[in-house]
């Protein structure tokens, strides 16, 4: 093939992907950051990966926030259950279709199976909003848990699922507390979230809201760090007031 056809072809390719894209991040009708900056009516499509206690709360939350959610587990069954318990919002598939489905992915498994997810899915989660609750705990994830634990899940997820648009949420509030608090009255629940993308911190922060709770953004990833499992503040159902003053944090 000639040079100059050569061209032609790799720039055909390159405007199918812009425009493969520019229609993923147009579903709905607008765009997702658009919908994020809370448009009304304006639901997202959201892929869970891990449905259990944590996904499966969370999900549900934004079902009844008006998202369109996938749950996907390695038990489909259980997900289809799930699902038809929420409604018509919900859906379920496997992890791939979920990471396909969703434009914003919720991954919540246990931290040791994140290096298998990461590489399962590795080619869907590029380039997207994923929020990740994962806690490695020692005793059920072995050494590798050690090892995030010493660099703080900020730096450690993004090395099992590189690509990503990373936000660390949902890690710090027990799922009970998560299923018992949502929306309540007066001063809400806060949720802190990390990461190092603006647009992705909006888009998670529009969620958390939505799940029925107060976003409290402490910083880049880095930082995320400062409420891993073991920090004064975690597990602890704090109010963005409370939670603010445990991390030092202004207003
Ligand atoms: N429990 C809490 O209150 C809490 C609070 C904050 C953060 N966290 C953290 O959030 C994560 C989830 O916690 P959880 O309590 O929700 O756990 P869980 O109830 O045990 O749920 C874990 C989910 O991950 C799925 N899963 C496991 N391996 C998978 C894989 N390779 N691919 C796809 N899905 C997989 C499981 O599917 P199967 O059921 O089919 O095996 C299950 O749906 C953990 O890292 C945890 O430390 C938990």
């Amino acid at each position: 093939m000639k040079t100059k056809d050569v061209m032609k072809q790799s720039r055909r390719g390159f405007l199918r992907a812009t425009g493969a894209v520019a229609a993923s991040l147009a579903l709905g009708g607008l765009p997702l950051a658009a919908r994020a900056a809370g448009s009304a009516n304006a639901g997202m499509k959201i892929g869970i990966i891990g449905s259990g206690r944590i996904g499966g709360t969370v999900g549900g939350l934004w079902v009844k926030a008006g998202h369109e959610v996938m749950f996907s587990s390695l038990d489909l069954e259980h997900d289809k259950a799930l699902a038809a318990s929420l409604g018509p919002n919900a859906r379920a598939g496997t992890p791939r279709e979920a990471a396909a489905f969703g434009e914003v992915l919720l991954i919540s498994v246990p931290y040791g199976a994140l290096p298998q997810v990461g590489r399962d899915l590795a080619d869907l989660i590029k380039g997207k909003v994923v929020l990740d609750t994962c806690n490695p705990v020692p005793a059920r994830d072995g050494e590798m848990a050690v090892e995030a634990k010493a660099k703080g899940t900020g730096v450690a997820s993004p090395q099992y699922l590189p690509g990503a648009r990373l936000v660390r949420a949902f890690n710090s509030v027990g799922y009970s507390r998560l299923q018992s608090e949502a929306h309540r009255a007066g001063e809400r629940i806060a949720i802190p979230l990390a990461a190092d993308d603006a647009a992705s911190l909006k888009i998670a922060t529009r969620l958390v809201q939505d799940a029925g709770f107060e976003p409290v953004v402490v910083g880049p990833l880095a930082r995320a760090k400062e409420f891993d499992a073991g920090t004064p503040v975690y597990g602890n159902a704090l109010t963005a007031s409370e939670l603010r003053k445990g991390l030092g944090i202004g207003s």
